[in-house]
């Protein structure tokens, strides 16, 4: 992080525009659909573009789009190096490139170097294979344990439920760390890297702006595939490599580098990882000067709506990034995870933590990733279990509902559904009848809407210092609250978790979550003040 006595270089060094950006991540089956069949697509985001300017982002997460049997909705990769029928074609993506940046909105695309489709040309060729193939070399092919090779090579278990190793005719075993349609590459493979770099370089020339890095903290693999504690396998939680050798070896740095080398042969190109890693000083490595530009930080994501919890979060997150002035990230939702509306307590109130949450995160120094659906303050949807289409909820013997609530596609307009999603009849998920005060159409004539906050909260930010005061500056605060301001800017943020009102920090109020009650800031609140 640049010290606060630096020369602050006005914004003028585009070459790092990340560093103080929002971006908004497209869940792009859920976004807008173009061509009716009730998944959204390419065209559909690109028809929405004018939205996105009005909302005021700077760049889009595009999650993937590629060719895909699409087991775990596009990770399950079968050619990193063109688009899937279901979402449009190369020319549909470049037409999406050229007018996003007509309308001064950047593109990053999602790299997915863990593992391919099982339907990949590699797989399929390491299937048709013997054991011990140059074939089978690029995953991770073992015999089994026991009699007669009947056990799993080790304990490890899926990210989904169940073992991660899947048996194949001949006898052996294949490794997915994921769903069985997902086979875990072996990085070691000197093919794996080269087709990677060959990805980057083929969407770089396509002229997007950068990566995000799906599962950063896997491929590598420790040698001889030690077992794991079985305590580790919690899912949803921060990874940690001292009792889960599936995650977070050392090995992965080198993977790092080698992205980060092809990305900077082009100038103001960036790369984000997903790193679920624990301990702080393991998360920095990622973000090393060679390394990733940015590694997503999931602290306030698993952190409850409480004052001390958000900031130690915070202090967490910050420290993650400090040795290596890398600005830190945050989010609050995304497409793994369920949407904090629901998590801060659903309805009005989840509603009303959520928007004081988006101070907070907006405040912050560094890059803000916003999930699509979140400015419009979507909650999880109880879907029926017939409409469950999550790996998780098929995986888990139908006892872990997954991600799919997260996933329902976006409310533009109108009364019913689809609500503008599509012209189609129906929606890949179904979504609630009573969306109609959530659309996009309706929010945006109502001043009080949240999308009407989040487009007021994100022009501050722009006119007010998004660019200055890396640091952060801690005030005191009554139990339950905290306040503070970035050191070098103005503007100074205070939050109450607490469950009454409390007194206001000194200044004159830019933008209140809610209500405010006089001079005292009402709970579940947050406020900037100048
Ligand atoms: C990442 C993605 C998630 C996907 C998994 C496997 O965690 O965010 O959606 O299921 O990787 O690719
Ligand atoms: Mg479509």
């Amino acid at each position: 992080m640049r010290r606060s006595s630096d020369p602050r270089p006005e914004i003028a060094d585009e070459s790092a525009w990340w560093r103080d950006a929002v971006f908004y991540q497209v869940y792009v089956r859920s976004f807008a659909d173009s061509d009716s069949d009730g998944v959204g697509d390419l065209d559909g985001v690109r028809s929405r573009l004018g939205y996105l300017e009005l909302l005021g982002v700077d760049a889009l997460w595009l999650t993937p789009f590629y060719p895909s049997p699409m087991a775990d909705h596009g990770y399950d990769v079968a050619d990193p190096r063109d688009v899937d029928p279901l979402f449009g074609d190369l020319a549909a993506f470049d037409r999406l490139v050229a007018q996003a940046h007509e309308h001064d909105i950047r593109v990053t695309v999602d790299l997915v170097p863990n593992h391919t489709s099982d339907r990949h040309e590699w797989f399929r060729a390491a299937l048709r294979s013997a054991p011990g193939s140059h074939e089978r070399e690029r995953y991770f092919f073992r015999d089994g344990r026991g009699h007669a090779g009947e056990q799993p090579p080790n304990n490890w278990t899926s990210v989904f439920g169940g073992p991660a190793w899947t048996r194949v005719p001949d006898g052996q075993w294949y490794l997915h760390l994921f769903a069985p349609e997902q086979p875990d590459l072996n990085w070691e493979h000197p093919d794996v890297p080269a087709d990677l770099a060959r990805t980057l370089r083929f969407w770089l020339d396509r002229g997007v702006d950068g990566f995000r890095v799906d599962v950063a903290h896997g491929m590598a693999k420790p040698r001889g595939l030690p077992d794991m504690d079985p305590r580790a396998a919690v899912p949803g939680v921060l990874h940690d490599n001292a009792v889960d050798p599936r995650f977070d070896n050392d090995a992965v740095h080198e993977v790092h580098r080698m992205i980060r080398k092809v990305v900077d042969e082009y100038p103001g190109r960036m790369a984000i990882g997903e790193v679920w890693v624990k301990e702080d000083e393991r998360f920095a490595r990622y973000v090393r000067p060679d390394e990733l530009h940015l590694g997503f930080n999931f602290r306030l994501v698993q952190a409850p709506f409480d004052a001390d919890a958000v900031r130690a979060a915070v202090e967490h997150s910050l420290a993650a990034v400090q040795p290596h002035g890398t600005p830190p990230t945050w989010t609050l939702s995304n497409h793994d995870v369920t949407r904090h509306v629901t998590r801060y307590g659903g309805g009005s109130l989840g509603v009303r933590r959520a928007r004081a949450m988006a101070l907070v995160q907006l405040a912050l120094p560094g890059v803000v990733y916003l999930y699509n659906g979140e400015e419009l303050g979507l909650p999880n949807v109880e879907l029926p279990d017939w409409a469950l289409q999550d790996p998780t909820w098929l995986r888990s013997g139908r006892t872990e509902r997954g991600r799919d609530g997260c996933r329902v596609p976006l409310p533009w307009e109108g009364d019913a559904p689809p609500f503008g999603f599509t012209a189609g009849a129906g929606t890949w998920l179904p979504q609630p009848g009573d969306w109609a005060g959530l659309t996009v159409e309706s929010q945006l004539e109502d001043p009080g809407s949240v999308l009407s906050f989040y487009r007021q909260a994100l022009e501050l930010r722009r006119s007010h210092g998004a660019i200055s005061g890396d640091e952060v500056e801690w005030y005191g605060a009554p139990a339950g609250c905290f306040a503070f301001r970035r050191k070098g800017g103005g503007l100074i943020c205070a939050l109450n978790t607490s469950g009454g009102p409390v007194p206001l920090p000194p200044g004159e109020v830019l933008l209140s979550s809610g209500p405010m009650d006089d001079n005292r800031l009402p709970p579940d609140t947050a406020v900037w003040l100048v």
